[in-house]
């Protein structure tokens, strides 16, 4: 078994720098990319800003519509894309989301006529970059496009570095998951380090804690109860007597009814229990299972008297297999009952003793023979 000490250390920070840097430079690789498509379809502009863009040692490819436009960059990446807003058939506009949809890396600079700066800013909410107004300076051209490599490649690094962060923290979620899974392992086998020391002090104890813990489980998940919570159930039957370690041993093993003092003596097993398992705090919804585990659904039980759903699933549960398991049990003083007899017994109880529905999910576990094997002493 992994001891928490060890198992700490095997915590990774949340962010790897190492992994961090090469991912940025993996983005920065990436970003050699210098092609771009130029979008217009007026001819004379199209093969002016491509032989600059040329000129300027870049790969330049030219669509003279936004459909064009669109097919070029699912044939092959782009770093950037000059766009004419007004054209024919598909707008500039249109082109923006759609490019970027293929493309979510894409560059976008709009190419806008003097009086059409609202297209523009709608073009740069959409998600384009930039815009230059026509007719185009070529040193306005080269400026912008230097800058939109810029911003292509910044926001190429932060997605990187986003989705890092996004998988480290899924890794640590899950490493945290494991280790608390552990803990609560180690716990119980130590608290069942107490339990068997105290079954074996009571020969008609001996393994009632591991089939309450069974049934219970088997119970909950008839129920429909989520895995957590069958879990917490299983965890909570292994540990539900660990109090008893407490009771003194005349009491605990008296051949004959209680008296009103003994009694009250054996009912302390629940809070002595909670208070050696406290400070456990990971075990969670465990340890109000625990409390509840002598509830009755009538409110009649105890430590609290509790009623109906006042008492947590789990106790309502347990006091079922609890009280399955004792009366299916040999015991100094009497011979075990069969199954069906108890069920029998139990069905006068419902409503009192357990919840209905709890009795019937028992009623079906047990008639379709899931008990557990474990032997009895
Ligand atoms: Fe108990």
């Amino acid at each position: 078994m992994t001891t928490p000490a060890s198992s700490m250390t095997a915590i990774r920070s949340p962010i790897d720098p190492v992994r961090a840097i090469e991912v940025a430079g993996a983005a920065m690789v990436e970003d050699t990319l210098r092609r771009i498509l130029v979008v217009d379809d007026e001819t004379t502009i199209r093969l002016a800003l491509s032989r600059f863009l040329r000129t300027r040692g870049f790969e330049v490819e030219a669509a003279d519509s936004g459909s064009a436009a669109l097919e070029a960059i699912e044939r092959q990446r782009f770093a950037l894309m000059l766009c004419d807003l007004r054209m024919p058939g598909m707008t500039g506009l249109e082109v923006v989301p759609q490019a970027l949809q293929r493309d979510a890396d894409l560059g976008i600079i709009m190419l806008t006529a003097v009086n059409d700066a609202s297209s523009a800013t709608e073009a740069l909410n959409s998600g384009a970059f930039d815009y230059l107004t026509k007719p185009v300076e070529l040193p306005d051209l080269q400026a912008a496009v230097e800058r939109a490599m810029l911003r292509r490649m910044r926001t190429m690094e932060r997605r990187a570095v986003d989705r890092l962060i996004r998988e480290e923290v899924a890794l640590r979620t899950v490493q945290l998951e494991r280790e608390k899974g552990a803990l609560r392992e180690l716990t119980v086998s130590v608290a069942e380090t107490l339990i068997n020391a105290m079954e074996a002090k009571d020969l008609y104890l001996r393994g009632h804690s591991q089939r309450v813990a069974e049934l219970g489980a088997a119970i909950a998940a008839e129920l429909g109860e989520s895995d957590h919570v069958v879990e917490l159930v299983h965890t909570a039957g292994r540990l539900h007597d660990v109090g008893k370690i407490g009771i003194r041993e005349s009491v605990l093993n008296k051949n004959g009814p209680l008296t009103a003092d003994e009694f009250s003596h054996v009912k302390d097993h629940v809070k002595i229990g909670l208070e050696i398992l406290q400070p456990l705090g990971h075990l969670g919804d465990a340890l109000l299972f625990i409390r509840d585990h002598h509830e009755h659904w009538n409110g009649m039980g105890y430590p609290h008297g509790r009623s109906g759903e006042d008492i947590t699933i789990g106790g309502r549960v347990l006091t079922a297999a609890d009280a399955f398991d004792a009366l299916t049990s040999k015991r100094a003083y009497r011979d075990p009952m069969s199954a069906a007899a108890t069920l029998d017994y139990l069905h006068t109880q419902a409503g009192k003793l357990v919840q209905p529905q709890v009795y019937e999910a028992l009623r079906r576990v047990v008639e379709r023979g899931d008990l557990p094997t474990l032997p009895q002493s």
